[in-house]
């Protein structure tokens, strides 16, 4: 029995009160669904501004009534430090996921990633220990290595933050480092490398590139790829952000706490490799559907070359295994967005 898997079981036999931030977004609303599948409590926070009503909807359509009876949604804003302080209560473990979570949104608009990135960071921290939660797990982001050209990247050696979400993200592990050592208030962060999965939005100017192409190429519309295409990332399917939020919130391994650690699969593909699998993935489905070409543009500013991590102290601190390839979760993601576009 893998260390997750036995965490289930303790967890539905054992349940516990949880608030997942941003609940309505791609992330959220797959932890919420999880948990609620493991009949846990779940208290929920969203201010819509980038998630949905209708994720909410389709958590409640895969769950049972019971199930979806034990969880409460707060409408309201991490910048609301009332709103945190409702959120929060009687919680016993915080998932926070809340934030605008894009790089080219956070190069056009600085002051409004801040306010939701930085400042409802520390509100949702603070409401946090304020409440006594015993732990709180936070998203960071392969973002706060930027230019720092090693591969695979390790946890002790980041670089200088190549955009404003680098660094908002930096931020919060540097608060949750002074709230460890100031307050004894538990935390850790995940650096997540490129998640994708059911339910992450496809539309607006700011989609992440897995669901934008996969919806472009179902709809025939033409495809951009920034660059030459040889960029390379560590996709990583949601399933293993979730079992890593899991085991985060309750691993009781000496010396776990209090650190950041990448969420990711240790696999490296390009743009180019990604396009073809799409496309070809998607014909394999839908045979109507034509063979379609990129279209190369220039190299987006803020983005960093090459993305690959190293999950050994996840793996060794958490027992993070991994259950999707990137290739098993993009089979996955594939028949959902054929599904739903
Ligand atoms: N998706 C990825 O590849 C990825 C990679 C690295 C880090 N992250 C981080 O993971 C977290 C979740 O990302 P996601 O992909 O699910 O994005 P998402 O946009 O789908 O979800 C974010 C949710 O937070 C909510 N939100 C934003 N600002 C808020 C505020 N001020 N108050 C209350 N709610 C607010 C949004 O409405 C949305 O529902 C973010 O912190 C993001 O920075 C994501």
């Amino acid at each position: 029995m893998s260390p997750y898997e036995k965490l289930q079981s303790e967890l539905k036999s054992s349940p516990r009160h949880w608030l997942v931030t941003g609940c309505g977004g791609f992330i959220g609303s797959n932890l919420l669904e999880q948990l609620l599948k493991l009949n846990q409590r779940v208290t929920g926070l969203d201010n819509f501004s980038t998630g949905y009503n209708k994720n909410l909807a389709e958590v409640q359509s895969l769950v049972t009534p019971e199930q979806w009876t034990r969880f409460q949604f707060v409408k309201g804003d991490i910048c609301d430090v009332d709103a945190c302080k409702i959120a929060c209560e009687n919680v016993d473990l915080v998932l926070h996921q809340a934030a605008l979570g894009s790089v080219p949104a956070s190069m056009e608009y600085p002051i409004r990633s801040h306010q939701s990135n930085v400042d409802g960071f520390l509100n949702i921290l603070t409401a946090a220990r304020d409440a006594k939660v015993k732990r709180f797990v936070y998203a960071s982001s392969s973002a706060i290595y930027g230019d720092d050209p090693e591969l695979p990247k390790v946890e002790e050696k980041i670089g200088r933050p190549l955009s404003p979400y680098a660094a908002h993200k930096w931020m919060n592990e540097i608060y949750a480092e002074v709230y460890a050592r100031a307050y004894a208030f538990e935390s850790i962060g995940l650096r997540y490398f490129n998640v994708f999965g059911p339910r992450q939005d496809p539309d607006g100017a700011y989609a992440a590139v897995i669901p934008k192409w996969l919806a472009s190429l179902i709809k025939t519309e033409p495809i951009y790829i920034n660059g030459d295409g040889e960029t390379s990332r560590d996709f990583c399917f949601i399933n293993n952000v979730v079992q890593a939020n899991l085991l985060a919130a309750t691993t009781q391994q000496p010396g776990a706490a209090n650190r950041a650690y990448n969420v990711a699969v240790g696999e490296r593909t390009t743009l180019n490799q990604l396009f073809g699998f799409l496309n070809e993935g998607l014909r394999k489905r839908d045979p109507n559907l034509p063979d379609q070409k990129p279209v190369y543009r220039e190299f987006r500013a803020g983005d960093v070359r090459h993305s690959l991590a190293s999950v050994d102290k996840a793996k060794a601190f958490l027992g993070y295994q991994p259950t999707h390839s990137t290739q098993a979760g993009l089979e996955s993601a594939l028949d959902w967005y054929l599904a739903h576009v």
